[in-house]
Protein backbone atom coordinates (compact mmCIF):
# COMPACT_ATOMS: atom_id res chain seq x y z
CA UNK A 1 0.00 0.00 0.00
CA UNK A 2 1.33 3.17 -1.01
CA UNK A 3 1.76 5.84 1.63
CA UNK A 4 -0.08 8.91 1.47
CA UNK A 5 1.33 10.66 3.71
CA UNK A 6 4.38 11.10 5.26
CA UNK A 7 5.21 12.68 8.79
CA UNK A 8 8.49 14.12 9.32
CA UNK A 9 10.20 14.83 12.24
CA UNK A 10 7.70 17.38 12.96
CA UNK A 11 7.92 20.15 15.58
CA UNK A 12 5.56 22.82 16.91
CA UNK A 13 5.81 24.55 20.19
CA UNK A 14 4.00 27.61 21.99
CA UNK A 15 6.27 29.57 23.70
CA UNK A 16 8.02 26.99 25.72
CA UNK A 17 5.65 24.57 25.88
CA UNK A 18 6.65 21.59 22.99
CA UNK A 19 3.24 20.99 21.86
CA UNK A 20 5.02 18.29 19.16
CA UNK A 21 8.39 17.25 19.64
CA UNK A 22 9.55 15.56 16.51
CA UNK A 23 7.43 13.10 15.44
CA UNK A 24 7.22 10.46 12.42
CA UNK A 25 5.08 8.09 11.40
CA UNK A 26 2.78 7.13 7.63
CA UNK A 27 -0.34 7.10 6.45
CA UNK A 28 -1.27 4.43 4.19
CA UNK A 29 -3.76 4.79 1.13
CA UNK A 30 -7.18 3.68 2.45
CA UNK A 31 -6.85 2.32 5.89
CA UNK A 32 -8.12 4.45 8.90
CA UNK A 33 -4.91 5.32 10.95
CA UNK A 34 -5.62 6.77 14.95
CA UNK A 35 -3.85 8.96 16.66
CA UNK A 36 -4.48 7.96 20.31
CA UNK A 37 -3.13 10.19 23.57
CA UNK A 38 -4.41 11.58 26.53
CA UNK A 39 -5.27 15.25 26.83
CA UNK A 40 -2.61 18.05 25.85
CA UNK A 41 -0.59 14.95 24.20
CA UNK A 42 -0.71 16.85 20.89
CA UNK A 43 -2.70 15.64 18.52
CA UNK A 44 -4.80 18.70 17.64
CA UNK A 45 -1.26 21.07 17.15
CA UNK A 46 -0.54 17.73 14.28
CA UNK A 47 -3.73 17.80 12.72
CA UNK A 48 -3.64 21.69 12.12
CA UNK A 49 -0.30 21.07 10.75
CA UNK A 50 -1.28 18.13 8.56
CA UNK A 51 -4.42 20.07 7.91
CA UNK A 52 -2.30 23.10 6.84
CA UNK A 53 -3.78 25.39 9.46
CA UNK A 54 -0.70 26.70 10.23
CA UNK A 55 2.92 25.68 9.62
CA UNK A 56 5.65 23.38 12.04
CA UNK A 57 8.26 25.41 13.50
CA UNK A 58 10.63 22.44 11.59
CA UNK A 59 10.10 19.47 9.87
CA UNK A 60 7.97 18.41 7.01
CA UNK A 61 4.63 16.59 5.81
CA UNK A 62 4.67 15.18 2.55
CA UNK A 63 0.96 14.54 0.69
CA UNK A 64 1.76 11.95 -2.49
CA UNK A 65 5.72 12.86 -1.64
CA UNK A 66 5.04 16.48 -1.93
CA UNK A 67 5.64 18.85 0.64
CA UNK A 68 2.00 20.97 2.11
CA UNK A 69 4.45 22.71 4.29
CA UNK A 70 5.64 24.23 1.17
CA UNK A 71 2.45 24.45 -1.06
CA UNK A 72 -0.61 23.78 0.63
CA UNK A 73 -2.61 23.89 -2.53
CA UNK A 74 -1.60 19.86 -3.04
CA UNK A 75 -3.69 18.82 -0.23
CA UNK A 76 -6.03 21.38 0.06
CA UNK A 77 -8.88 19.78 -1.82
CA UNK A 78 -8.57 16.54 -1.35
CA UNK A 79 -8.28 17.21 2.76
CA UNK A 80 -12.19 17.40 5.25
CA UNK A 81 -11.56 18.36 8.12
CA UNK A 82 -14.08 17.72 11.42
CA UNK A 83 -12.13 20.13 13.69
CA UNK A 84 -12.34 19.31 17.39
CA UNK A 85 -14.36 22.65 18.16
CA UNK A 86 -17.56 22.49 16.12
CA UNK A 87 -17.40 25.33 13.31
CA UNK A 88 -21.13 26.09 12.17
CA UNK A 89 -23.16 28.79 12.23
CA UNK A 90 -25.70 28.89 14.98
CA UNK A 91 -28.42 30.88 14.00
CA UNK A 92 -29.12 29.17 10.36
CA UNK A 93 -30.23 25.98 9.80
CA UNK A 94 -28.35 22.83 9.17
CA UNK A 95 -29.41 23.04 5.73
CA UNK A 96 -28.65 26.55 5.44
CA UNK A 97 -25.40 25.71 7.10
CA UNK A 98 -24.38 22.93 4.07
CA UNK A 99 -25.21 25.11 1.64
CA UNK A 100 -22.45 27.74 2.89
CA UNK A 101 -20.01 25.81 3.17
CA UNK A 102 -20.63 24.10 0.12
CA UNK A 103 -19.96 27.06 -1.83
CA UNK A 104 -16.99 27.80 0.09
CA UNK A 105 -15.76 24.74 -1.38
CA UNK A 106 -17.06 26.15 -5.00
CA UNK A 107 -19.99 24.02 -5.35
CA UNK A 108 -23.39 25.53 -6.25
CA UNK A 109 -26.55 24.91 -8.16
CA UNK A 110 -27.74 21.31 -8.83
CA UNK A 111 -24.64 19.80 -8.28
CA UNK A 112 -24.42 21.75 -4.62
CA UNK A 113 -27.96 20.63 -3.90
CA UNK A 114 -26.95 16.83 -5.05
CA UNK A 115 -23.81 17.06 -2.60
CA UNK A 116 -26.15 18.23 0.42
CA UNK A 117 -28.90 15.41 -0.07
CA UNK A 118 -26.26 12.79 -0.16
CA UNK A 119 -24.49 13.71 2.58
CA UNK A 120 -27.36 14.00 4.63
CA UNK A 121 -28.15 10.64 4.35
CA UNK A 122 -25.05 9.82 5.56
CA UNK A 123 -25.44 11.75 8.56
CA UNK A 124 -28.47 11.02 8.97
CA UNK A 125 -30.40 13.96 10.05
CA UNK A 126 -32.58 15.00 6.82
CA UNK A 127 -35.58 15.69 9.08
CA UNK A 128 -34.18 18.40 11.14
CA UNK A 129 -32.23 19.87 8.62
CA UNK A 130 -34.46 23.10 8.40
CA UNK A 131 -34.44 23.64 12.28
CA UNK A 132 -31.57 26.30 13.64
CA UNK A 133 -28.47 24.85 14.63
CA UNK A 134 -28.48 26.09 17.93
CA UNK A 135 -31.35 23.73 18.32
CA UNK A 136 -29.72 20.34 17.59
CA UNK A 137 -28.16 18.52 20.63
CA UNK A 138 -24.16 18.27 20.59
CA UNK A 139 -24.53 14.65 18.56
CA UNK A 140 -26.48 16.37 15.47
CA UNK A 141 -24.03 19.03 15.30
CA UNK A 142 -20.96 16.89 15.68
CA UNK A 143 -22.91 15.08 12.54
CA UNK A 144 -23.66 18.32 10.93
CA UNK A 145 -19.96 19.22 11.35
CA UNK A 146 -18.90 16.21 9.41
CA UNK A 147 -21.62 16.82 7.11
CA UNK A 148 -19.91 19.59 6.29
CA UNK A 149 -16.41 18.24 5.95
CA UNK A 150 -17.54 15.56 3.57
CA UNK A 151 -19.44 18.10 0.57
CA UNK A 152 -16.53 18.27 -1.62
CA UNK A 153 -15.71 14.21 -1.64
CA UNK A 154 -12.42 14.01 0.31
CA UNK A 155 -10.28 11.34 -0.47
CA UNK A 156 -8.71 12.33 3.01
CA UNK A 157 -11.10 12.96 5.98
CA UNK A 158 -9.66 13.87 9.05
CA UNK A 159 -11.09 13.97 12.61
CA UNK A 160 -10.03 15.35 15.56
CA UNK A 161 -12.16 13.76 18.69
CA UNK A 162 -15.65 13.72 17.02
CA UNK A 163 -17.41 11.86 19.93
CA UNK A 164 -16.50 13.38 22.55
CA UNK A 165 -19.74 14.92 24.75
CA UNK A 166 -22.35 13.50 22.91
CA UNK A 167 -25.22 10.96 23.39
CA UNK A 168 -24.19 7.06 22.85
CA UNK A 169 -26.77 7.37 19.50
CA UNK A 170 -24.63 9.95 17.89
CA UNK A 171 -21.68 8.13 18.45
CA UNK A 172 -22.60 4.67 17.49
CA UNK A 173 -23.87 6.32 14.27
CA UNK A 174 -20.03 8.25 13.69
CA UNK A 175 -18.12 5.24 14.42
CA UNK A 176 -20.21 3.33 11.67
CA UNK A 177 -20.12 6.37 9.30
CA UNK A 178 -16.73 6.17 9.72
CA UNK A 179 -16.46 2.50 9.12
CA UNK A 180 -18.80 2.66 5.78
CA UNK A 181 -16.44 5.70 4.58
CA UNK A 182 -13.50 3.81 4.78
CA UNK A 183 -14.75 0.55 3.27
CA UNK A 184 -15.76 3.04 0.30
CA UNK A 185 -12.35 3.79 -0.16
CA UNK A 186 -11.82 6.88 2.04
CA UNK A 187 -8.30 7.35 3.77
CA UNK A 188 -9.30 8.30 7.30
CA UNK A 189 -6.98 9.76 10.20
CA UNK A 190 -9.22 9.69 13.57
CA UNK A 191 -7.80 11.19 16.75
CA UNK A 192 -9.22 9.96 20.10
CA UNK A 193 -8.47 9.36 23.86
CA UNK A 194 -11.25 6.19 23.45
CA UNK A 195 -9.09 3.36 23.09
CA UNK A 196 -12.27 1.49 22.45
CA UNK A 197 -13.14 3.78 19.85
CA UNK A 198 -9.54 3.05 17.86
CA UNK A 199 -9.35 -0.53 18.85
CA UNK A 200 -13.28 -0.44 16.92
CA UNK A 201 -11.99 1.20 14.36
CA UNK A 202 -8.61 1.82 13.11
CA UNK A 203 -5.97 -0.52 11.24
CA UNK A 204 -2.58 1.59 12.96
CA UNK A 205 -2.49 3.50 15.49
CA UNK A 206 0.25 5.63 16.85
CA UNK A 207 0.02 6.56 20.54
CA UNK A 208 1.21 9.91 21.31
CA UNK A 209 2.40 11.11 24.59
CA UNK A 210 3.63 14.52 25.75
CA UNK A 211 4.08 15.64 22.24
CA UNK A 212 5.90 12.30 21.17
CA UNK A 213 4.95 9.39 19.40
CA UNK A 214 5.87 6.40 21.69
CA UNK A 215 4.44 3.54 19.76
CA UNK A 216 3.21 2.79 16.03
CA UNK A 217 1.57 -0.44 15.04
CA UNK A 218 -1.54 -2.04 14.42
CA UNK A 219 -3.64 -2.69 17.58
CA UNK A 220 -2.41 -6.29 17.84
CA UNK A 221 1.69 -5.51 17.07
CA UNK A 222 1.15 -2.48 20.05
CA UNK A 223 -1.12 -5.26 22.49
CA UNK A 224 2.26 -7.79 21.89
CA UNK A 225 4.46 -4.77 23.35
CA UNK A 226 3.03 -6.06 26.52
CA UNK A 227 3.37 -9.58 25.86
CA UNK A 228 1.52 -12.04 27.92
CA UNK A 229 1.07 -9.20 30.77
CA UNK A 230 -2.64 -8.26 31.82
CA UNK A 231 -4.09 -6.35 34.71
CA UNK A 232 -5.76 -7.15 37.47
CA UNK A 233 -8.04 -4.61 38.59
CA UNK A 234 -8.59 -4.51 42.97
CA UNK A 235 -11.08 -3.16 44.63
CA UNK A 236 -10.06 -2.35 48.38
CA UNK A 237 -12.15 -1.16 51.48
CA UNK A 238 -9.52 2.02 52.04
CA UNK A 239 -6.49 2.81 49.03
CA UNK A 240 -3.50 4.22 50.96
CA UNK A 241 0.14 4.91 50.22
CA UNK A 242 1.13 1.98 52.22
CA UNK A 243 -0.86 -0.44 50.78
CA UNK A 244 0.58 0.31 47.62
CA UNK A 245 4.10 -0.41 49.34
CA UNK A 246 2.97 -3.31 50.78
CA UNK A 247 1.92 -4.69 47.18
CA UNK A 248 4.92 -3.49 45.55
CA UNK A 249 7.28 -5.81 46.29
CA UNK A 250 5.00 -8.73 45.13
CA UNK A 251 6.58 -11.13 42.56
CA UNK A 252 4.91 -10.42 39.32
CA UNK A 253 3.84 -7.91 39.97
CA UNK A 254 5.24 -5.31 37.17
CA UNK A 255 3.52 -2.10 37.89
CA UNK A 256 0.67 -0.44 40.34
CA UNK A 257 -1.54 2.01 39.67
CA UNK A 258 -3.87 3.69 41.77
CA UNK A 259 -7.29 4.21 40.50
CA UNK A 260 -10.06 5.24 43.30
CA UNK A 261 -10.72 2.54 45.68
CA UNK A 262 -8.91 0.42 43.51
CA UNK A 263 -5.60 -0.45 42.49
CA UNK A 264 -4.62 -1.94 38.83
CA UNK A 265 -1.50 -4.42 38.82
CA UNK A 266 0.19 -4.96 35.84
CA UNK A 267 0.85 -8.96 36.31
CA UNK A 268 2.71 -11.79 34.52
CA UNK A 269 1.15 -14.55 35.74
CA UNK A 270 -2.72 -14.95 37.48
CA UNK A 271 -2.85 -16.52 40.94
CA UNK A 272 -2.19 -12.94 42.11
CA UNK A 273 -5.11 -12.86 44.48
CA UNK A 274 -3.87 -15.43 46.47
CA UNK A 275 -0.18 -14.00 46.83
CA UNK A 276 -1.91 -10.23 47.98
CA UNK A 277 -4.43 -11.92 49.99
CA UNK A 278 -1.74 -14.00 51.82
CA UNK A 279 0.42 -10.85 52.17
CA UNK A 280 -2.33 -8.24 53.46
CA UNK A 281 -3.71 -11.09 55.77
CA UNK A 282 -3.62 -9.55 59.22
CA UNK A 283 -3.46 -6.06 58.02
CA UNK A 284 -6.34 -3.29 57.79
CA UNK A 285 -7.04 -3.98 54.04
CA UNK A 286 -9.22 -6.22 52.86
CA UNK A 287 -10.08 -7.06 48.99
CA UNK A 288 -13.78 -6.11 48.44
CA UNK A 289 -14.20 -7.24 44.08
CA UNK A 290 -12.03 -8.32 41.36
CA UNK A 291 -11.60 -7.66 37.58
CA UNK A 292 -9.07 -9.56 35.29
CA UNK A 293 -8.67 -7.36 32.08
CA UNK A 294 -7.20 -8.47 29.23
CA UNK A 295 -4.54 -6.44 27.42
CA UNK A 296 -5.83 -3.68 25.57
CA UNK A 297 -3.99 -0.27 24.03
CA UNK A 298 -5.10 1.32 27.75
CA UNK A 299 -2.31 -1.81 29.26
CA UNK A 300 0.14 -0.78 26.17
CA UNK A 301 -0.04 2.95 27.35
CA UNK A 302 0.22 2.52 31.21
CA UNK A 303 3.53 0.62 30.02
CA UNK A 304 4.78 2.73 28.27
CA UNK A 305 4.24 5.60 30.39
CA UNK A 306 3.61 4.74 33.68
CA UNK A 307 0.14 6.83 33.68
CA UNK A 308 -3.37 5.84 33.33
CA UNK A 309 -5.21 7.40 29.53
CA UNK A 310 -8.11 7.90 31.03
CA UNK A 311 -8.64 11.48 32.80
N1 LIG B 1 -2.82 27.98 21.07
C1 LIG B 1 -2.10 27.47 22.04
N2 LIG B 1 -1.33 28.24 22.84
C2 LIG B 1 -0.58 27.72 23.84
N3 LIG B 1 -0.52 26.40 24.13
C3 LIG B 1 -1.27 25.58 23.40
C4 LIG B 1 -2.09 26.05 22.31
N4 LIG B 1 -2.71 24.98 21.76
C5 LIG B 1 -2.29 23.90 22.44
N5 LIG B 1 -1.42 24.24 23.41
C6 LIG B 1 -0.72 23.32 24.35
O1 LIG B 1 -0.02 22.38 23.53
C7 LIG B 1 -0.12 21.07 24.06
C8 LIG B 1 -0.75 20.15 23.03
O2 LIG B 1 -2.09 20.57 22.81
P1 LIG B 1 -3.06 19.88 21.78
O3 LIG B 1 -4.32 20.66 21.79
O4 LIG B 1 -2.36 19.69 20.49
O5 LIG B 1 -3.28 18.45 22.47
P2 LIG B 1 -4.43 17.37 22.24
O6 LIG B 1 -3.77 16.05 22.25
O7 LIG B 1 -5.22 17.73 21.06
O8 LIG B 1 -5.30 17.51 23.56
P3 LIG B 1 -6.90 17.40 23.78
O9 LIG B 1 -7.20 15.95 23.95
O10 LIG B 1 -7.10 18.17 25.04
O11 LIG B 1 -7.57 18.02 22.61
C9 LIG B 1 -0.90 21.21 25.35
O12 LIG B 1 0.02 21.33 26.39
C10 LIG B 1 -1.67 22.49 25.17
O13 LIG B 1 -1.94 23.10 26.40
MG1 LIG C 1 -7.17 18.12 20.74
Amino acid sequence: MTNLLKIRNLRKSYGNINAVDGIDFDVREGEIFGLLGPNGAGKSTVISMISTLFKPDSGDVLYNDKSIVENNRFIQSDLGIVPQDIALYPTLSGLQNLKFWGRNYGLKGRELDEKILGVSKIIGIEERLKDRVDKYSGGMKRRLNIGVALLHDPKILIMDEPTVGIDPQSRNHILETVKDLNKKGMTIIYTSHYMEEVEFLCDRVSIMDDGKIIATGTVDELIEIVGSTFNVVLEFNIVEEELVQMLKGLENVQSITIDGDSLILNVKENGILKAVVDKLNGSKYHVVSMDVEKPNLETVFLYLTGKALRD
